[in-house]
């Protein structure tokens, strides 16, 4: 999908990013409190396509391609990379980016690579740990000191589990934010 094959730029859209299997579709359903519309799977992959999903024709949530599925370290220099980042760079209606980051993987090559990218077009980026519900209480603290050797603080982002439906209120509340611009930083 190219940019010109976009909806046109004219509501507020939050796009959701993150490694594939990382469980974009499943928190974008969560959210939106329906089960399908975004399509999850187990197999890796899913979501290759950028997906537009409407708020109620006052906002967007963006579904992109899930990175990191292709082996070795060309996974960013793959057709993901390319999508992604013609999306970031020319849509002018993208408040934030919600970058989904698997609580027991932390932040990698690929998700450190995007927030550079990210900082590099100016579009702001809501940190989000998934998966909460899979994470005891010794692998949430692991999860959240690797957080901090990147200069994350606990405020800095939240733990989401879509499943059990933690964090989400919270992560609305900043959507809402981000979205109709009532955020002061
Ligand atoms: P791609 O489209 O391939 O990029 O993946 P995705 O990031 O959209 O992931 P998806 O939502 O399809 O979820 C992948 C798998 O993780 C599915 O088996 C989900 O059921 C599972 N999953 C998603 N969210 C959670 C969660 O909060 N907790 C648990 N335990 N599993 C989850
Ligand atoms: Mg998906």
């Amino acid at each position: 999908m190219t940019p010109a094959q976009f909806p046109p730029a004219d509501l507020p859209e939050a796009a959701f990013a993150g490694r594939s299997n990382v469980g974009k579709s499943s928190l974008i359903n969560a959210l939106l409190g329906r089960r399908s519309v975004a399509r999850t799977s187990r197999s890796p992959g899913k979501t290759r396509e950028i997906n537009f999903y409407s708020l109620d024709d006052r906002a967007r949530f963006v579904d992109l391609p899930g990175f990191g599925y292709a082996k070795g370290g060309a996974a960013l220099r793959g057709a993901w990379q390319k999508t992604i980042e013609a999306y970031m760079a020319s849509r002018k209606n993208l408040k934030t980016m919600v970058l989904l980051v698997d609580g027991r993987r932390g932040l990698e090559d690929e998700e450190l690579q995007l927030l550079e990218y990210a900082r590099h077009v100016h579009v702001r980026v809501d940190l989000v740990l998934t998966k909460a519900d899979k994470l005891n209480q010794k692998e949430r603290h692991a999860a959240t000191r690797a957080m901090e050797t990147h200069g994350y603080a606990a405020g800095d982002y939240l733990f989401v589990s879509s499943l059990k439906g933690s964090g989400l209120r919270e992560l609305w509340q900043r959507l809402d934010d981000r979205l109709f611009e009532r955020a002061a930083d």
